[in-house]
């Protein structure tokens, strides 16, 4: 399939600028450090945005390790000593071949570009210099002195964590085999080419799991976690003709790695990496227990074996993830007298699920529209606006994604009821307050 081909059979092309415009009026995303300029493709996330990336973390938690019992919880550090990144071949290997154009001095990812002799920024041919191999992680120092004793890295990724408490979380948990440990945290690289928003920055959040099993079931564990982590994403909203998972070419497979498949999400400008799930074979813990002189292994009591396990490894990015939900909630929709921005979210990824809307701004109305906001607060996160019209906080609440408004009105004075107001159908219910509660647990399960 050609490009242009497979742009005309995105839904998704053209969506790009409206949801960053989107992101950033209604405060899901800012530019860090905007009002300097900007800092280097870093994001911050605002008051709806931090909700959102909450529940993407916690939707992967839940099913990742909530609703599991083989799989446990690990919060490691960021900072780690070179040692780890010697062994798992990041000081060596994490790198990208950069050029530079000596015409305009712009730095680009050599393995990126569309002709490796012409730069992109500018145009010019034959200005690229020769490729040289740039580590991707962030170097700093702990401690007062500056001496390469004391050289510290910013992990590039959360999976080392996992690796080197192997020991630790297994004795601690006495899991056997099958089992895994899961992690949500931030990751640093000093990508060449950040870019496209969110989807590529130097500081973002991954959702990672590392199986470990017996070595003969390897094989049999990625098929399976291939298949889970794609399910994940269609329960989340995700559509599937908006979702692919694309096995590595030979090519293109790590040396340890015996199988590695992409989950690909179409993007506004094609398809793209959402997660990537690899068989990492027993490649992690032979090199740390090689390199720290540890033994790094499963002791079977019943079999009397002794044998380093396997790893199968679901590694996802949370704010990757985010975006993706956002592009693909994103709808338009013509109403008779204008047009309705919609962000059609899962309920379990929308920031709030209820909005709470006195229809007016009246005395009388405030202490039962406040008795409803704490009615629904104590178990949704709920948001509150008595200002402007109606229709105009309805619509609010629609770019918000709030599955739910709940409109107190002079009636709910008298007949204790409200009007539900659902945000994909716009349809309406009368409620009363008594009931709302179960209503909508029914409804945002
Ligand atoms: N432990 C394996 C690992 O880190 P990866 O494919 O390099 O594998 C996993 O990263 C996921 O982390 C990616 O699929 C992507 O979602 C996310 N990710 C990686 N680099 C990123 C970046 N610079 N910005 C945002 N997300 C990133």
């Amino acid at each position: 399939m050609t490009d242009e081909t497979e742009q005309h059979d995105n839904p998704n092309a053209g969506k790009f600028d409206k949801v960053v415009a989107l992101c950033h009026n209604r405060g899901f995303m800012f530019r860090s450090a905007e009002i300097y300029g900007g800092f280097r493709s870093t994001y911050d996330y605002g008051p709806v945005g931090v909700l959102l990336l909450r529940n993407v973390k916690e939707a992967w938690w839940r099913a990742m390790v909530q609703l599991r019992h083989d799989v446990v919880g690990l919060d490691a550090s960021i900072l780690g000593p070179p040692q780890v990144w010697e062994a798992s071949g990041h000081l060596q290997n994490f790198t990208d071949p950069l050029v530079d154009c000596t015409e305009c001095r712009e730095r680009h990812r050599l393995d990126k570009l569309e002709q490796p002799d012409t730069c992109p920024s500018c145009g010019a041919t034959g200005t690229l210099t020769e490729a040289r191999q740039f580590n991707l992680m962030f170097k700093t120092h702990a401690g007062p002195v500056e001496d390469s004793a004391a050289v510290a890295y910013l992990r590039p990724e959360t999976a080392q964590g996992m690796f080197i408490n192997f020991m630790n979380v297994q004795r601690a948990t006495r899991k056997k085999p099958p089992f895994g440990i899961a992690q949500v945290g931030k990751s640093f690289r000093n990508e060449i080419t950040p870019g496209n928003f969110v989807f590529r920055t130097r500081e973002f959040e991954q959702m990672e799991m590392e199986y470990f099993v017996p070595p003969g079931e390897g094989p049999k564990w990625y098929d399976y976690w291939c298949n889970e982590r794609m399910q994940w994403y269609l329960d989340h909203g995700l559509p599937p003709k908006q979702l692919r998972l694309r096995p590595h070419d030979a090519d293109e497979l790590s040396h340890y790695s015996a199988g590695t498949s992409d989950v690909e999400f179409q993007f506004p400008w094609g398809w793209d990496e959402l997660e990537g799930i690899a068989n990492r074979t027993d490649y992690d813990l032979s090199q740390h227990a090689e390199h720290s002189g540890e033994r790094l292994e499963y002791f079977d009591q019943a079999t009397n074996e002794r044998y380093v396990p396997h790893v199968i490894e679901p590694a996802a990015g949370a704010t990757r993830t985010a975006m993706a939900f956002l592009i693909s909630a994103y709808d338009e929709e013509e109403l008779e007298k204008e047009t309705r921005t919609v962000l059609r979210l899962h309920h379990r990824i929308a920031p709030y699920k209820v909005a709470v809307l006195p229809l007016s701004r009246k005395d009388t109305l405030t202490p039962t529209a406040h008795e409803v906001l704490a009615l629904v607060a104590d178990r949704w996160m709920s948001d509150y606006d008595e200002t402007q019209s109606i229709g105009k906080r309805y619509r609010r609440q629609d770019e918000l994604g709030t599955p739910f408004c709940v409109t107190i009105d002079f009636d709910t004075l008298e007949d204790r009821a409200v009007t539900v107001r659902h945000r994909d159908s716009m349809a309406q219910d009368r409620v009363s307050i008594d009931r709302l509660n179960d209503y909508l647990a029914e409804r945002l399960r």
